[in-house]
């Protein structure tokens, strides 16, 4: 595989800034993708915004800072994506755009470039289906926040060729990541065992009568868990989970991974968690 210098990462929203900011950070070139000049400025500002906030904390000079920032460049056009030499996509979580995207990519990157999806919940193998060249196609998960969670799963899509699967989990690394190995399976590793398990935790609840903050210390002090699964919940976003059980229970059919009826009714109530300022817990 052609090493990699320049990354394009498309879609800069809360995942797509982050992967861009652990890119420049590594010191690699590259180019930022959004629909419009004001969405892709807002991103640039959010990743300026952490990374002076590193400096103050004395993690980075400022100077590591600047150039930092100086190695991302914006476009809202698909022309200087074509100079790179992995592509990772991160835009809204629906097969059709994301299908749309990839012939594109595949028709204006070089033979060499490496094409990443971020999907959650998605089949990896069908986003590279609309590729002529779907060897060239991985799914690079990462976890949210990007720049602070250590995992990003590397997804070996039924066509994914060794080479820019191995080129996908190299590059992981070379941005400070763990990156691990897996194949494309509904919710690939950790999803597929922690969705299930906050929908558990979420029904006992109500099973038990037991409160958040309860059922929170319970598992912290009982399971040894960092952080209880209504605090978990309502830091991911209660409609971000709702919408990756009922992909998963769709592919599936586990009635587990079916969003419990309570978190449906606060997603549909607006109580999105932190994000919303309310969710099982209240956040002034
Ligand atoms: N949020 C999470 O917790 C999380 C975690 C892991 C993976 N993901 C996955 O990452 C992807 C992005 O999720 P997000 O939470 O960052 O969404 P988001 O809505 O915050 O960001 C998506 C961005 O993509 C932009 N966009 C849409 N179409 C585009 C296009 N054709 N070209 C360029 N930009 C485009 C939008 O303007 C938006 O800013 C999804 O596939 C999601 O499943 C999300």
């Amino acid at each position: 595989m052609a090493e990699i210098r320049k990354v394009g990462v498309v879609g800069l929203g809360a995942m797509g800034a982050g992967i861009a900011q652990l890119c420049i950070e590594a010191g690699v070139d590259t180019v930022g993708r959004e629909v419009s000049v004001e969405l892709g400025e807002k991103a640039r500002e959010r990743i300026g915004h952490f990374l002076t906030r590193k400096v103050e904390k004395g993690q980075l000079e400022q100077g590591a800072r600047d150039e930092a920032v100086g190695r991302l460049t914006l476009t809202t056009g698909l022309d200087a994506i074509a100079e790179c030499d992995l592509v990772i996509e991160a835009i809204v979580e629906e097969l059709e755009p994301k299908q749309e995207l990839f012939a594109e990519l595949d028709r204006i990157c070089g033979p060499d470039a490496v094409l990443a999806t971020n999907t959650s919940a998605l089949s990896v193998t069908e986003i590279a289906a609309a590729a002529s060249a779907p060897g060239r196609v991985v799914g690079m998960h990462f976890f949210n926040p990007a720049p602070l969670m250590p995992l990003v799963e590397i997804v070996r899509a039924e066509l994914t060729d060794d080479g820019p699967f191995e080129a996908a989990f190299s590059f992981g690394e070379r941005i400070g990541k763990s990156p691990i190995r897996c194949h494309d399976t509904p919710g690939f590793v950790v999803n597929r065992v922690l969705i299930p398990l906050l929908n558990d935790c979420i029904r006992v609840l109500d099973e038990a009568r037991v409160t958040p903050e309860d059922l929170d210390t319970g598992l912290q002090n009982g399971a040894g868990w960092p952080m209880g699964p209504c605090t978990l919940v309502d830091l991911v976003g209660i409609d971000v989970h709702v919408h990756a059980s009922e992909a998963l229970y769709e592919k599936t059919r586990e009635p587990r991974m079916a969003p419990p009826p309570r978190l449906v009714a606060m997603r549909n109530a607006g109580l999105l968690g932190r994000k919303s300022g309310r969710g099982f817990y209240s956040y002034d």
